[in-house]
């Protein structure tokens, strides 16, 4: 299924001719996801790998990015929408999908039965309508059940878990696949919820229940808290070689940065000693200088915070951001680069100056706000051993 997708895809040769005609657009390398799944893997010592694609897989492009996960071995998904489930779906994906979505209707809940979708559960009331639905449909219902260990955000309190789970599991047609929890972070805490989540396994296998897979770790904890691997950890944004925190960098797990943002000149023009750039006037150029103009703004999702601060590579060498990040363009320095219309800028890429680490740091917002800020729409390129394998695009001319 899984290669399936990836024999669908134009040629490289395609692909790369495809991309001259790109203004702006991700490459995403998928080597170096692969690279750090089988890191990710080792360090977890034997607990199952379940990638938290979100949120387009964190900007990264969902159906490929999962499709690729299946071919490195990865059985099982966790989204935070119904849709995203659906769209995986329908690109002939047949990995297990846990979906956080809540859910209200029956229509809904029809759908995720009948498409296989492991439904987050924490209460009687949507296990009795997928209930319902697994029964109408006459196929079993999948389900995770998310229990609040202290988080205080969603799922059934701990020490209302044991009950709800063993009503939950007598209700027709219910599976229960397993039972996770969100850690808050906190070291100390986190030991507290760990514990909690062991006493709600201890108590359902008091009642004969088998919980099924017991999951707590989110990339925070994969990092800094091998206690609470149990049988499955759920990392996201470190999948995908991004370090949500500085201190995530010193706990011996080397990952790779798999995107980069690049971008072509739109204009390129000198601009006088004294004169003003952009809105506000928010650069006044403080010699004769030669400046470029990239046609890719906050709307693409290069942060507006840049604004003054940002920093891109272009001939080889980092230049800075001069004036506004506006919502389809921003500027920057050429000096010295002999850089001309056409040629190409790197917005984001792996070197520490232009790292997503150091633009989210430079712009004020965390690496995850950038990573899920780029635009969707973004023509995306997928390279596997230096070679583009993939490449979604939106539609300019119907074809
Ligand atoms: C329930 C759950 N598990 C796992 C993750 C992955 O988190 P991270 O990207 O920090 O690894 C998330 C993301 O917020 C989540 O909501």
């Amino acid at each position: 299924m899984a290669s399936r997708f990836f024999d669908s895809q134009p040629k490289s040769g395609e692909i790369e001719e495809k991309m001259q005609g790109f203004p702006s657009w991700l490459e995403i390398s998928l080597d170096s996801i692969s690279r750090n799944l089988e890191k990710i893997k080792k360090a977890v010592k034997g607990a199952e790998l379940i990638p938290c694609v979100k949120t387009n897989a964190y900007g990264h492009g969902l159906v490929p990015i999962v499709a690729h996960m299946m071919r490195r071995g990865i059985k099982r998904v966790l989204v935070a929408k119904l849709w995203e489930a659906m769209q995986l779906r329908e690109a002939g994906l047949d990995c297990d999908i846990i979906n956080m979505d809540p859910v209200f209707t029956d229509i809904a809940c029809e759908k995720i039965v009948e498409k296989g979708i492991t439904q987050t559960v924490f209460n009687m009331a949507t296990a009795e309508k997928i209930s319902s639905s697994a029964v109408k449909l006459g196929k079993d219902a999948k389900v995770f059940i998310k229990i609040d260990t202290g988080l205080g955000r969603v799922g059934v309190k701990h020490d209302e878990a044991p009950s709800l789970i063993e009503s939950i599991c007598s209700l027709p047609k219910i599976s229960l696949e397993g039972i996770f929890s969100t850690l808050s972070e906190d070291r100390a805490y986190d030991r507290v919820q760990l514990e909690r989540m062991l006493y709600v396994e201890a108590e359902l296998r008091k009642r004969g229940l088998d919980p099924g897979t017991r999951s707590m770790a989110s990339s925070n904890a994969v990092f800094h808290f091998p206690d609470s691997y149990l049988d499955a950890v759920r990392p996201g944004l470190m999948v995908y070689g991004v370090y949500p925190e500085e201190e995530d960098r010193e706990a011996g797990l080397s990952l790779e940065q798999a995107l980069s943002f690049k971008a072509r000149l739109e204009h390129v023009k000198w601009v006088e000693k004294g004169e003003s750039l952009t809105y506000s006037r928010r650069f006044i150029a403080p010699r004769r200088m030669r400046v470029g103009t990239i046609h890719v703004g906050y709307s693409d999702g290069y942060p507006r915070g840049l604004t003054n601060k940002g920093i891109v590579k272009v001939g080889g060498v980092f230049k800075p951001v001069l004036g506004t990040v506006s919502l389809n363009h921003h500027l920057i320095e050429l000096d010295e680069t002999g850089a001309e219309t056409g040629d190409i800028v790197e917005l984001i890429g792996r070197e520490r100056e232009i790292n997503i680490s150091n633009l989210a740091r430079l712009a004020g917002i965390m690496t995850y706000t950038l990573c899920v800020g780029l635009n969707p729409l973004l023509p995306r390129v997928y390279y596997e051993k230096g070679r583009p394998v993939a490449v979604s695009e939106p539609k300019i001319v119907e074809s």
